[in-house]
């Protein structure tokens, strides 16, 4: 990341007007320059350049800023790629790692020629103006339309042949992901839609989601992952927010593109979105190369408290300051907005921050009882993870906080400051039973269904993983196939009702719900603890053990049954192979 003086001083550095004259004729008129503006279709000179300023602006598009924004705009570069053009000419050193710059594709043009379209059709169609009707009646102005270049997805399939026009072929349509083949015909990936386009770090239409305009569902409709386009690698908004969050010197980070779209209207424009889905390593990493700086503005139901605190577990991989925006009411940012105005919105962002350690610690004791002994440890240990990284001030701060709410001396509380273990081995549940096998592997599958119920994605990812492949006990294969199959299928959040309705139409549910409400009621399911993917992994890896441990097993009492000599032979030799895999893999 480049500091604030140095961008300031690259933008003071450049000439603006020699920059923009290699790009635009322009003639001088008094103090100022103008020519004609590159970022619309102008016919008359609507471009004024201020060498005594430093900026240029448009007064036809609006479009206008440093050297830098024109950089940037003109040659459709991250922000970032800006700063090391610019600053190389000027010999200012700048400490900054660009990925090699990735050629434009077809499928980009493709994707360019679609959202013109997209917006084209929603100012100039009948159905057009019932879109531009509910874009009014959720706030939305000209002005916002076009900086989020909206637009609209007709009902009828329309693309193909649009792009077929302008000369692209059948395996650039398609690989853009905009057109699909469904039995020998092209159809339009979007019908009927308010189409949001996707843009990459430089500006380039890379995917487009779709909003259902009515009650449809789904209600967001993604582009498919393309050569061009990953979802986990996407922030919505990033490239016009760039010189945004640099002035700002922080991003807000959102939930959906509306939230961003209101921040965008109340005058908030430093904000991004993460895609609907959990905030990923390399969306974090993407923000740390433009700031340090994350504001976390996510729903205020449940489901976005647990998304951020996964978001803050993501962050805390990277160095970065994170502080979480408080938005009452169970609401989103774009609901709030309606609900409250514009000014009480800015107000949160002056009242309602709460720094990373606050938001874990303040939201795992609203969930708790603190006369309730289980409760405390989870407080306790919640503490403890999230205070593994944080300063001595801050540890300090936390462990009295700590002692005095479960009302325990500090001199006893000191094992909280002690670095927590790499994965803190679940305990196992509390129900003695003969184990035919070892409990790592009991632990293991309670431990991933317990993050299973947690998240959704987690549950998929870990189900395929395992399958029915991988199997330690019985009636954890069929909570976590039930889980699944019918549960997460419909739903998105875990709700323990109708999770167990779903597990009392099985035949035999009594061991199912048994087991189940043992989890429910565990230490590990009750704690607000995220755990990340390498841990996940970790267990994942245990459980992948199983049927080598079995095999071992069953090896182990041939041979205690088998008294012919060199079949025992045979078999001591087989079984010593499954325990050098057992204890290779430990590693
Ligand atoms: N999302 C998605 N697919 C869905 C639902 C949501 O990809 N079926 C993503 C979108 O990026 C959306 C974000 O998740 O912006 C947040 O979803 P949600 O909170 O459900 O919607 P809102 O942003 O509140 O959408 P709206 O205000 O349009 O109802
Ligand atoms: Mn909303």
């Amino acid at each position: 990341m480049v500091d604030r003086k140095t961008i300031d001083e690259i933008n003071e550095k450049t000439d603006i007007v020699a920059l923009i004259s290699s790009y635009v004729k322009l003639e001088r008129r008094g103090k100022n320059y103008f020519g004609l503006c590159p970022f619309h279709d102008d016919n008359d000179p609507s471009m004024s350049v201020s060498p005594e300023k430093n900026i240029f602006k448009c007064f036809a598009c609006g479009e206008g800023g440093s050297p830098l924004r024109f950089y940037q705009k003109i040659n459709n570069v991250s922000f970032n790629e800006s700063i090391l053009a610019l600053a190389e000419p000027l010999g200012i050193k700048v400490d900054l790692k660009v990925d090699q710059r990735s050629p434009t594709t077809k499928e980009h043009e493709v994707l360019e020629e679609v959202r013109i379209f997209y917006e084209y059709y929603l100012h100039n169609s009948e159905t057009g103006t019932t879109a531009l009707k509910y874009l009014e009646e959720r706030g939305l102005d000209q002005e916002a339309i076009e900086h989020f270049n909206i637009g609209l997805a007709p009902q009828k399939d329309a693309v193909y042949p649009l792009l077929k026009e302008k000369g692209f072929t059948d395996t650039e349509i398609l690989n853009s992901g905009i057109v699909r083949l469904s039995q020998n015909d092209y159809r339009d990936f979007f019908n009927y839609r308010i189409m949001f386009p996707i843009t990459d770090e430089r500006g380039r239409t890379t995917a487009f989601s779709g909003r259902a305009l009515g009650d449809a569902t789904p209600k967001y409709y993604n582009s498919p992952e393309t050569s061009i386009f990953k979802k986990g690698e996407t922030l919505y908004h990033l490239f016009k927010a760039a010189n945004e969050i640099q002035r700002a010197g922080n991003v807000i980070l959102h939930e959906g593109y509306f939230d961003c779209i209101a921040s965008y209207l109340s005058g908030v424009k430093n904000t991004v979105a993460t895609m609907g889905t959990a905030l990923t390593l390399e969306q974090a990493k993407l923000l740390a190369s433009y700031t340090k700086h994350v504001i976390i503005a996510f729903d205020g139901d449940n489901a976005g408290v647990n998304a951020t605190l996964k978001a803050i577990d993501v962050l805390n991989r990277i160095n970065l300051k994170i502080d979480v925006l408080i938005i009452e009411d169970q609401l989103d940012p774009d609901d709030y907005l309606k609900k409250h105005g514009k000014k009480k919105y800015l107000e949160l962002f002056k009242t309602n921050i709460q720094d990373q350690y606050q938001f874990i610690y303040e939201t795992t004791k609203k969930t708790l009882n603190l006369k309730n002994a289980n409760d405390i440890i989870i407080l306790k240990e919640t503490t403890r993870k999230m205070l593994t990284k944080a300063s001595r001030l801050v540890k300090e701060i936390y462990l009295k906080r700590l002692s005095k709410d479960i009302n325990v001396s500090l001199s006893s509380l000191q094992d909280v400051l002690k670095a927590a273990p790499i994965t803190p081995p679940p305990k196992p549940l509390k129900k003695k039973k003969t184990r035919p096998l070892p409990l790592k592997y009991y632990r293991a599958e309670n431990f991933l269904f317990i993050n299973m119920l947690k998240d959704k994605a987690t549950a998929n990812r870990i189900e395929q993983a395992l399958g029915g492949l991988y199997v330690c006990d019985m009636d954890m294969f069929k909570l976590r196939s039930l889980l699944c199959f019918k549960f997460y299928d419909k739903y998105d959040e875990f709700d323990e009702q109708i999770f167990k309705g779903i597990i009392e139409q099985e035949k035999d549910y009594e061991p199912l719900l048994d087991k189940l409400n043992e989890i429910l009621t565990s230490v590990e399911f009750k704690s607000q603890f995220i755990y990340n993917e390498e841990q996940i992994d970790g267990f994942i890896e245990v459980l992948k053990q199983i049927n080598t441990e079995k095999k071992y097993r069953s090896i182990l009492k041939e041979i205690k049954d088998q008294n012919e000599s060199f079949q025992k032979a045979l078999l001591i030799g087989q079984q010593k192979d499954y325990k050098i895999q057992l204890t290779k893999n430990k590693k």
